[in-house]
């Protein structure tokens, strides 16, 4: 297909790390992505693949301009808060944010006749059910999120989703587990503020950049005592994005879709990875456990396989750890300010 036969698609919050993948990979399959991000902590940098809008989710009347500027057609979700601690501290704000915000984007899709919709939800949404400790999560599982980041995640899915029956919105929300890696170019990575995450901690560890890593706890009951993850490559996450936007759907149809490989890694797995990528081991010590951390979330691939043809490529620990460290040395937003010695932020 050419370029001109796809249309323009608004991706909030595409300023991000899995959004500036995201509108990536929508370009070199020849749609145009209109990043619409307010830079709260998003990076202008990441915006290469399509025009900028700095706006907010909550500004009906910038979305309406944006939208009908643009001619968009489709809408991928992702501007919103996403730190679990922070939540547990300032709900009100998670859910002005990633609820109310939802429905102003909502409303004023109806509004402007769009009738498309990528959600990017969370595996959040699952919490601690009584499944088997390391059983893989099905997308019907009970939902019984432990913060209200998950709850607002589950909420603004549940809107969504009456949206779609209300009026034939074809929505899909993708429920990401352990969003990991770069992009191979070096350009675009992992740039949060404060950082939290395992990979790119225990990569600054390793490159003397940041104190020795803290295990947080070896005491659960895993193969190794520490905690599994299901650790997907950005890239990959990027594609099923692309693929939700172009799949099939019947009018009002809402589908939930988990993003993850089957596969659960351990912490001193991801750990091995990342010290044999860097050529040096990680500095770490074992620390006891961080509240709200379950034993193993895993996720179950079919659905994802069968609704959107996703199965992901370049998911191995291996592949991630060298994906993330090429982005960590580079001299890009982000990554390379921080080796500089600022803040992460330019
Ligand atoms: N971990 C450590 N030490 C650290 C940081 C993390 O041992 O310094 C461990 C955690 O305990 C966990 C694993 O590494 O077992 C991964 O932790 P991350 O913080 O990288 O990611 P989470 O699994 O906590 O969180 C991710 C997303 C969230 C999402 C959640 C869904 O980042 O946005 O999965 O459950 F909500």
């Amino acid at each position: 297909m050419t370029r001109d036969s796809k249309p323009a698609v608004l991706v909030t919050g595409g300023a991000g790390y899995i959004g500036a993948h995201t509108a990536k990979a929508l370009h070199e399959r020849g749609f145009t992505p209109i990043v619409f991000d307010n830079l709260q902590s998003g990076f202008r940098e990441a915006v290469q693949w399509g025009p900028f809008v700095h706006g907010d989710i909550a500004d009906a009347a910038a979305l309406h301009q944006a939208i009908t500027t643009h001619d968009v057609k489709a809408v991928i979700h992702f501007a919103g808060l996403i730190e679990v601690g922070r939540s547990t501290k300032r709900p009100d704000l998670f859910w002005d944010v990633n609820v109310a915000g939802t429905i102003t984007l909502l409303t004023v899709m109806r509004e402007c006749g769009v009738g498309r919709l990528v959600f990017s939800s969370s595996a959040a949404v699952y919490g601690q059910s009584d499944r088997g400790s390391q059983a893989a999560i099905v997308e019907d599982d009970a939902k019984a999120p432990v913060s209200p980041y998950g709850d607002t995640k589950l909420a603004a899915e549940w809107m969504i989703a009456a949206q779609c029956r209300a009026y034939g919105l074809r929505g899909v929300a993708l429920r990401y587990f352990n969003a990991a890696g770069a992009d191979p170019s070096g350009l675009i990575g992992e740039a949060h503020e404060p950082e939290t995450h395992l990979i790119p901690l225990a990569i600054a560890a390793a490159l003397g950049d940041g104190p020795a890593l803290t295990v947080f706890g070896q005491d659960f009951d895993t193969p190794d005592g520490t905690c599994l993850r299901d650790y997907v490559h950005v890239t990959d996450l990027a594609a099923a994005h692309v693929a939700a936007l172009e799949v099939e759907l019947a009018e009002g149809a809402f589908e939930a879709v988990n993003l993850g490989t089957g596969e659960g890694c351990s912490v001193m797995q991801v750990l091995a990875a990342v010290g044999k990528a860097a050529g040096t081991p990680v500095p770490c010590a074992i620390g006891p456990r961080r509240a709200g951390d379950p034993p193993s979330l895993v996720a179950s691939p079919d659905r994802a396989k069968a609704l959107l043809g996703w199965t992901p490529s370049h998911s191995s620990l291996e592949e991630i750890a060298a994906d993330a460290l090429r982005w960590e040395r580079s001299p890009s937003y982000g990554a390379g300010v921080r080796r500089a010695g600022g803040a992460r932020r330019a």
